[in-house]
C-alpha cells in the first residue's frame, strides 16, 4: 500500500524524478479522475502522483472531478497528501516564483461538487474545518524547505476563486480585505473533500503572478507559465525533502 500521494497542478503534471512502477486507473462512484493514478518511487519512497489537470492538462479548475481524485486516492490507500497549487499573489510579499505554506482558505467557488455527505445518509453530517490544513503535513513542509534552504512562507491565507477566467482588479480588493493572501481555482473543495476523507492534507502554492490589479499591468499567461515551468524546479527539491520526512 502506498500512503502517500501527490497531486500536481498547473506546471507540474509529472514528477521528473519519479521511477514510475504503474499506473492504475480508478472507476469511482463519483466517475472519473482526472487520470489515472501514477506509482512510483521517488528518492527511494513509494508515492502516487496524479495530475489535477490531467496528464495533458486539459481540465479547466471548474471542470476537475475532485470528488473522484481524492475518492481515488483513499481507494489506493492514501492517507497523506501534499497538493501542488499556483496561485496569484495578493499579499505585497508574494511575488512571482514565491512559495507559501498556506494555513487557512476562504471558498468563493460555486456550483463545484464540493461534498460526499449529500444524500444515502444515515445523518446530517458537518465536519470541523476549523484548521483547513493538516498541521503535521504543513510542518513537514515548511521544516524540509528550511533544511533544503527553500524560502517558503509559512503561512496565508488561500482565496479559492470559481475561474475559468482570472479576477477583476475589485474582486481582488475584496479578496484582500476579506483578508486572502494569494487566490487560486483549485484549492476548493480539494481541501474540504481531504477533510472530509480524513487525509492529512497540505498544500505547497506556487506563486504563479501577481493578482489582478497588483502587478504593472494586465496578466500575461505566457509570463504565467514561464514562471510556474521556472519555480517548479525548486517545488520538486522540496517535494523530494519532504516525502523522506512523512
Ligand atoms: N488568480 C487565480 N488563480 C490563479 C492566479 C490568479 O491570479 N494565478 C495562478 N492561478
Amino acid at each position: 500500500m502506498v500512503d502517500l500521494a501527490i497531486i500536481g497542478g498547473t506546471g507540474l503534471t509529472s514528477l521528473k524524478d519519479l521511477k514510475i512502477s504503474r499506473r492504475e486507473v480508478v472507476h469511482t462512484p463519483y466517475g472519473e479522475p482526472s487520470g489515472a493514478l501514477t506509482f512510483g518511487s521517488l528518492c527511494d519512497r513509494e508515492v502516487v502522483f496524479l495530475a489535477r489537470h490531467g496528464y495533458g492538462h486539459t481540465i479547466p479548475p471548474h471542470m476537475v472531478n475532485y470528488r473522484a481524485n481524492l475518492w481515488a486516492l483513499k481507494y489506493a490507500g492514501v492517507s497523506r497528501v501534499i497538493a501542488v497549487c499556483a496561485v496569484g499573489g495578493i499579499h505585497p510579499d508574494l511575488l512571482p516564483g514565491s512559495l507559501v505554506i498556506p494555513d487557512q482558505i476562504i471558498d468563493y467557488t460555486w456550483s463545484r461538487e464540493h461534498t460526499y455527505f449529500e444524500k444515502d445518509l444515515a445523518q446530517v453530517t458537518h465536519i470541523d474545518f476549523t484548521e483547513p490544513y493538516c498541521g503535521k503535513m504543513r510542518s513537514v513542509l515548511i521544516e524540509s524547505a528550511q533544511r533544503a534552504n527553500i524560502p517558503v512562507a509559512t503561512e496565508g491565507t488561500y482565496g479559492a476563486t470559481q475561474g475559468p477566467r482570472l479576477e477583476s482588479a475589485a474582486e481582488i480588493n475584496r479578496l484582500e480585505r476579506d483578508g486572502c493572501d494569494m487566490v487560486g481555482m483549485t484549492g476548493m473543495p480539494e481541501a474540504a473533500l481531504a477533510k472530509e476523507l480524513e487525509f492529512c492534507y497540505a498544500v505547497c502554492a506556487v506563486c504563479a503572478n501577481r493578482a489582478a490589479g497588483r502587478g504593472a499591468g494586465p496578466i500575461d499567461i505566457r509570463e504565467i507559465k514561464a514562471t510556474l515551468s521556472r519555480s517548479m524546479a525548486q517545488v520538486c527539491l522540496l517535494l523530494e525533502e519532504a516525502i523522506g520526512h512523512c
